[in-house]
């Protein structure tokens, strides 16, 4: 028989991980195995998804689970487990609780699923994916983080609103740590339909559209209570489709840089070709003088965080 791949989801009794599930049923990425610190909400996840089938055409087995061991063999392994950050909260406020658990399921992923790549989406995202690396020893094109697509997603939309124009004809990427005030929406690279955007949005609606993309998550939790999970869902299973079907997808991600855009050590968003081995290379560009101080913030924030989280690694 033919194998499909086995997508483990950790953390899938929750919005982001559910999220995840159900647009790779949608596009048949694989076997999903649904793992949950309690069984009831994986199964409840993995049911209800299942009763989505007979009107969107597909038919999935799901295994939805509480015992980590089920992501034995795992070709992808994505890590959504922690607590979501609330209103007014920032995401580095939940390294205290998220580094911990993030510790342990790293463990048991580097246990069951020694092969797999990890894609890590849990918060603050840039410690963590150093966390998950720590943890697992995994070579680095197998510890990925996922934020990037999500931020570059949101720049995208931003510019197309602004512009007011198809968002497909969007090309725009956002780079660095995944924080409000450290990220960096790539400007001067930015296209719309070929054109450079400076040719549709004065500088100061420029500005406007990457400060919009910068506290883009902090709007939606204002709005909804809640992190959101639709757009951070549909960005992660986008790298698992890249993976999965080894498309050789560029995609900004997280991973550790090895003297890339001049930086070592540090874990932050970065252009990657994402294929069957994962973050297989790391392609830089020329940024701006202004880009370049705002990167270099970035990994400076990052790297302080970082250093937070090692004293969880004990
Ligand atoms: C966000 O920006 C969940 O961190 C994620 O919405």
């Amino acid at each position: 028989m033919i194998k499909r791949p086995k997508i483990a989801i950790i953390g899938a009794g929750g919005n982001v991980g559910a999220a995840v599930a159900q647009w790779a049923v949608v596009k048949e990425l694989g076997d999903l195995v649904l793992i949950d610190l309690k069984a009831g909400p994986a199964e409840g996840r993995a049911l209800d998804l299942t009763q989505c089938g007979p009107w969107e055409g597909f038919n999935n087995n799901f295994v939805a689970s509480d015992n980590i061991e089920k992501i034995a063999g795992a070709d992808v392994v994505v890590m959504t487990a922690g607590v979501p950050r609330k209103p007014g909260q920032s995401r580095e406020e939940l390294i205290n609780i998220n580094a911990g658990i993030v510790k342990g399921i790293c463990a048991d992923v580097k246990k069951h699923a020694p092969d797999s790549v990890l894609i890590v989406v849990s918060n603050p995202l840039d410690a963590m994916v150093f966390v998950a690396k720590q943890v697992t020893g995994f070579p680095r094109e197998r510890v990925i983080g996922s934020a990037g697509v999500l931020d570059s997603a949101r720049f995208r939309t931003y510019l197309a609103l602004a512009a007011g124009v198809s968002v497909e004809d969007v090309q725009a990427i956002v780079l660095g740590a995944h924080t409000d005030k450290d990220m960096v929406p790539v400007t001067s690279t930015a296209m719309i339909g070929n054109v450079p955007v400076a040719k549709f949005l004065s500088p100061e609606k420029l500005k406007e559209v990457v400060e919009n993309t910068k506290k883009g998550g902090a709007t939606l939790t204002g709005l909804i209570g809640t992190s959101a999970w639709l757009a951070p869902g549909a960005g992660t299973c986008l790298m698992v489709e890249a993976i999965v079907r080894n498309q050789g997808r560029i995609l900004p991600c997280s991973v550790e840089l090895n003297g890339e855009f001049g930086v070592t050590g540090a874990f932050v968003g970065v252009p990657v070709k994402l294929t069957a081995k994962g973050a297989e290379s790391v392609h830089e560009f020329e940024l701006s003088a202004a880009e370049k101080d705002a990167f270099a913030a970035s990994v400076k924030a990052n790297t302080e965080l970082m250093e937070i989280a090692r004293g969880f690694l004990g």
